[in-house]
């Protein structure tokens, strides 16, 4: 395979368990409410297909919500249960395998509708059978692993966060006790699905509701958050930042990714304004477009191994070509994130 030079470091194969991606490049989950009902059709079968045919390592699908009546707000975000939406996953699942690319579904409850402190522990329990299920279907379906949605503030975040958790139960309390109810969701998984096969936990600092927000402040209360995840079974985290380059805390240039993956020795994945100029939120927030950037900061810091894989998000969307003409150094023809190329969403 020819690449530039400078790029090497991204297309490089990546195994972990079961899962062997041929290059460091994910595509990040995002949500395009394009499935009726919450049934992805072969349109959405489609849209993957194509990022995994212009060689997308491996492609973190759109958050897909579990069977659960709180799980989403949107009727047109897909679902992961229920056998009309299963089968347009397997559909998914097939359309990218076909073309040698890897899939994971982003599995998602969008939070409590009023406050996690309402919940009953037989609600408590029941999300946490709805997630292990989801789990047991996308290996069922042949996913190559699943992505728990831990980020964002949404109900994973939800408990992890102590502004949004004040319960008083063994679900809240201290950073601790606040990891508790997503041990308990990865526990499930892993118990649905077995050793080998990948789970993958995103998690974020920033709150949809709160962008300076931090779970955790220090890198000792990092530490405290990431040990029992870890000791619950996630392979692989993907820490959501806006922006990459910035440095998670004082006195050392490592980002989340970075940090997690020392603190915890696991792979992580870093993302956030990767090749462009504008962060995510302020795109949506205020309107801003974002221009194609260089990347060799990037290429620096994995080459450093500081961390492992790298999530492309806006990009991906606006230019499923993205990643081979990175591959080829035909940056001229990289795509801007513009409102007119976004509202194509294909
Ligand atoms: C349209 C859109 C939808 C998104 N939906 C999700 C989602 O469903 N789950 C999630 O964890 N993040 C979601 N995100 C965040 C992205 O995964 C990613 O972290 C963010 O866009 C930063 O990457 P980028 O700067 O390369 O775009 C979304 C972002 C965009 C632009």
């Amino acid at each position: 395979m020819s690449y530039s030079q400078t790029v090497q470091a991204l297309f490089k194969p990546f195994t972990i368990g079961n899962l062997s991606l041929s290059n460091r490049i994910v595509m990040a989950p995002m949500t395009r409410q394009f499935s009726p009902n919450g049934v992805p059709g072969l349109d959405v079968a489609n849209y993957y297909r194509r990022r995994a045919e212009n060689g997308v390592g491996l492609i973190v699908t759109e958050g897909t919500v579990i069977n659960h009546p709180d799980s989403s707000n949107q009727v047109n975000v897909p679902n992961f249960f229920g056998k009309d939406a299963l089968n347009g996953w397997a559909n998914v699942v097939k359309a990218v395998h076909e073309v040698g690319g890897r899939i994971i579904p982003q599995i998602w409850h969008m939070g409590a509708r009023g406050n996690v402190n309402d919940y009953s522990e037989t609600d408590i329990a029941a999300i946490i059978l709805a997630f292990a299920q989801a789990a047991f279907e996308a290996k069922q379906l042949g996913f190559d692993g699943i992505e728990l949605h831990g980020a964002h503030g949404y109900l994973i975040d939800q408990f992890f966060w102590e502004k949004t958790n004040q319960r008083t139960d063994k679900y809240g309390g201290d950073m601790l006790a606040r990891t508790r109810f997503a041990v308990e969701v990865i526990e499930a998984c892993r118990r649905a699905v077995g050793p080998d096969f990948p789970i993958v936990l995103r998690f974020s600092q920033w709150k949809s509701t709160d962008y300076t927000a931090k779970l955790a402040e220090t890198p000792e209360l990092l530490e405290q958050f990431l040990a029992p995840l870890v000791d619950a079974g996630v392979d692989i985290f993907h820490c959501s930042t806006r922006r990459f380059w910035e440095p998670e805390f004082e006195d050392s240039d490592l980002n989340l990714a970075g940090w997690t993956k020392k603190l915890t020795g696991k792979p992580t994945i870093t993302v956030g304004s990767v090749g462009l100029d504008n962060d995510f939120m302020s795109t949506f927030t205020k309107g801003k477009e974002a221009n194609n950037t260089k990347i060799e900061g990037l290429i620096e810091k994995l080459e450093r191994e500081e961390f492992d894989l790298v999530a492309i998000g806006r990009s991906l969307l606006v230019d499923p070509a993205w990643v081979n003409k990175i591959r080829d150094g035909r940056t001229n023809e990289l795509i801007p994130f513009t409102s007119e190329a976004v509202k194509v969403l294909y």
